[in-house]
């Protein structure tokens, strides 16, 4: 077992949906409780899809020095990766995560959550817990062409707007480049789109252990129709709380060793930047909530890391005749994905490489920006919480916003 592949179990067990604590006495803190703690307005509202998932929106409308309480003009939605949530766009505090900074610069900020993540885990009639095989029969392919749609056109309804940003971080910009393909409609909506790690062509990728799944992907669907296991971290296991108790007393403030052991599998995760990574982020991370995934969009991610393609899902020939007229999946469709976009990418990060960014500028129809993150250890979750967020990143974020605004 290399370490790699240590670390990925752990991501597995320890990334989803974070609670939002940046220390002890703020653990049963959520959400809008720790914005609003540093005096953010929170808004929440509820999106409804053509399919029936039920989806959590929150909002943060202005600054926390805002002197008119009003919500500034221009919305910008942001859209977390595979197992996140709208916690991640706030884990870095009020000085340089992205929805209290970009709330102060003048900006009105909405953040997904998508289907199956703690916050949207319902829907119109299926119970996720029990309609077990109905509920979680996603990928980020339904994510792309129902949750985002509904999202974007809720949040234009509610300003008024006929125009918004997008950043995306991960498969939060998967599912936008899924949402340009098959909904092309929708590009016109979009002002710019900001992709941090953007993941569509990913055979370049770096991390053994997540090639190692790939290669296994067959065996893990079996296992989890045998099982009826669809749910990435199954919400039974994650709320057991002796579970999370040796998941968080591991990691606790006093235990020097076992938390030495801890911060390195999240450097591990994250790549080569242990420089970036906050003792305090580490608390943070490690204090559980409910799970937030679908087993078949990691099975999805294998199949784009097996084929080197940003290809649909790979039912198996039988069903892929029957939905897509074919044996195999068909590609997604750059062309039709002709919203200006901005790719950033980071040069440490094992998952998103930069030979893959590369080769995805030159099947992206409309990139106007390409920015390389000008600190060489940058890796793929440095994009939410490295301790230089406010000097690598978001200065260029709001450089190219105003742009093209
Ligand atoms: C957070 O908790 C408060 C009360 O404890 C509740 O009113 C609010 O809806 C919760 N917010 C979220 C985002 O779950
Ligand atoms: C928003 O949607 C409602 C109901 O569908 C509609 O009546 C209203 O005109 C819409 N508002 C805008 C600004 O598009
Ligand atoms: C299915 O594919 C075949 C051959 O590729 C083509 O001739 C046929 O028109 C297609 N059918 C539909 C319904 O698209
Ligand atoms: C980047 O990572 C390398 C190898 O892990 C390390 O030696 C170096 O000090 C790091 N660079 C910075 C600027 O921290």
């Amino acid at each position: 077992m290399n370490f790699h592949w240590y670390s990925s179990i752990v991501i597995l067990i320890v990334l989803p949906n974070f609670k939002i604590t940046m220390g002890a006495q703020w653990s049963k803190m959520n959400f809008s409780d720790v914005v609003q703690s540093y005096g953010y307005p929170v808004e929440i509202h509820e999106v409804t899809t053509e399919d029936g998932y039920l989806l959590d929106v929150f909002r943060v409308p202005y600054g926390a020095k805002s002197s008119t309480k009003t919500p500034n003009p221009n919305p910008i939605l942001l859209n977390h990766g595979l197992m996140g949530s709208a916690e991640n766009f706030i884990v870095g505090g009020p000085t340089k995560a992205l929805a209290y900074v970009l709330a102060d610069k003048g900006y009105d900020i909405w953040l997904c959550n998508a289907r199956g993540t703690q916050h949207s885990r319902k829907h119109v009639h299926l119970d996720p817990d029990k309609d077990l095989e109905q509920y979680w029969r996603f990928s980020f392919h339904e994510i792309g062409v129902y949750d985002l749609p509904a999202t974007i056109d809720y949040v234009l309804n509610k300003t008024g707007k006929s125009q918004l940003h997008f950043i995306g971080h991960s498969q939060g910009t998967t599912t936008f480049f899924v949402m340009g393909s098959e909904r092309p409609e929708y590009n016109e909506k979009i002002k710019l789109m900001i992709a941090m790690a953007p993941s569509a062509l990913l055979g370049n990728i770096k991390m053994i252990s997540l090639r190692l799944l790939a290669t296994f992907k067959d065996y893990l669907k079996t296992l989890a129709d045998y099982l009826k296991v669809y749910e990435l971290i199954p919400k039974y296991l994650l709320s057991n709380e002796a579970i999370r108790s040796i998941t968080s007393s591991f990691c606790e403030e006093h235990q020097v060793i076992t938390r030495t052991v801890c911060s390195n599998v999240f450097v591990a995760m994250s790549g080569f930047s242990p420089e970036q990574l906050d003792p305090d982020t580490i608390t943070f991370l490690t204090n559980l909530g409910p799970g937030g995934a679908s087993v078949y969009q990691a099975l999805h991610y294998a199949q784009l890391v097996n084929s080197g393609k940003f290809v649909k899902f790979d039912w198996g020939p039988r069903e892929n005749m029957i939905k897509y007229n074919s044996t195999t999946p068909p590609e997604y469709n750059f062309a039709n994905m002709v919203s200006p976009m901005s790719l950033f990418y980071g040069e440490a990060d094992l998952m998103v490489t930069k030979e893959d960014v590369m080769l995805l500028t030159t099947r992206l129809p409309n990139v106007v920006d390409v920015y390389r993150i000008p600190y060489d250890n940058w890796s793929h979750l440095d994009f939410l919480w490295a301790r230089d967020m406010d000097k690598y990143l978001n200065p260029h974020i709001f450089r190219i916003l105003r742009k093209y605004k």
